[in-house]
C-alpha cells in the first residue's frame, strides 16, 4: 500500500507530466470497472487526449480541478464544472472522481469531496449536483458525506467490459 501525502489541491494549470499521472489513475479506474464514461481497454493516447481537454477546460476557467499525490505521483482527482447556463450560475456539477487503486480505502475519496465542496464555495457555487453508478462504492461515499439521493436511471451506462448499469443522481446544497 502506498503512502499518502495528500491535501488535496486545485491545478490552476496542467503540466505534461500531471496530464500523464492523470492518464494512469484513469486508466487504472477502468481497468478496475468503474463506468466513468470510457470502455476498457481504454487507450494511453484516449486517456491523455481527454486530460488535454480537461486542461483546456481548466485554463479557461471552465472546470476546477483537484488532485491528491502520493510518493508514486497523482492518485487521486475530482472535478466541478463551473461553467454552466446562466441561468443556474450557483451550481456546478461534480464529476470524474477518480482515487487510483493504490490509494482507496485511506480516507483520499472523502478528502476529495470536502476539497470539492471548499472550491465550489469559493467559486460562489451553493448548489452540486452528480451521479454514480447505483450501488457502487462512490454512490455509498457521497450518501456517507450527506449528498441527497434524487433517484436512479435505468440502464444510463455500460460498465467498461460490457452490460448495462443504472446511476443514482444526487445533489448538495452547500447554502444549507
Ligand atoms: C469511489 C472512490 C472514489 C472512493 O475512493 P476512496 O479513496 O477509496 O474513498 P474513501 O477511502 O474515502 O472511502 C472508501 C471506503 O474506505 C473506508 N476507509 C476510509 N479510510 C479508511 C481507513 N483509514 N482505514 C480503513 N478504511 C477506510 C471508508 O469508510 C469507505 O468504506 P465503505 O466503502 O465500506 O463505505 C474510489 O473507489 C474510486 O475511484 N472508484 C473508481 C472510480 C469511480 O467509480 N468513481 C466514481 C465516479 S461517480
Amino acid at each position: 500500500m502506498s503512502t499518502p501525502l495528500w491535501s488535496p489541491r486545485r491545478l490552476r494549470s496542467v503540466s505534461d507530466a500531471q496530464i500523464d499521472e492523470l492518464a494512469d489513475v484513469l486508466i487504472d479506474c477502468v481497468e478496475g470497472g468503474a463506468s466513468v464514461s470510457f470502455m476498457h481497454p481504454l487507450s494511453r493516447g484516449r486517456a491523455e487526449a481527454f486530460w488535454r481537454g480537461v486542461a483546456q477546460g481548466v485554463a479557461a476557467g471552465e472546470r476546477a480541478l483537484l488532485v491528491a499525490e502520493d510518493e508514486r505521483g497523482l492518485c487521486g482527482t475530482v472535478q466541478l464544472m463551473l461553467a454552466q447556463p446562466e441561468n443556474q450560475p450557483h451550481r456546478a456539477d461534480l464529476a470524474k472522481m477518480l482515487v487510483h487503486r493504490r490509494a482507496r480505502r485511506q480516507g483520499l475519496g472523502t478528502a476529495l469531496m470536502q476539497a470539492a465542496e471548499t472550491a465550489a464555495r469559493e467559486c460562489g457555487k451553493t448548489l452540486l449536483v452528480l451521479d454514480a453508478v447505483t450501488g457502487g462504492d462512490a454512490a455509498r461515499l457521497y450518501a456517507r458525506l450527506g449528498w441527497v439521493r434524487v433517484g436512479e436511471i435505468p440502464g444510463y451506462a455500460l460498465m467498461p467490459q460490457g452490460g448495462l448499469c443504472s446511476t443514482t443522481v444526487f445533489y448538495r446544497n452547500l447554502g444549507a
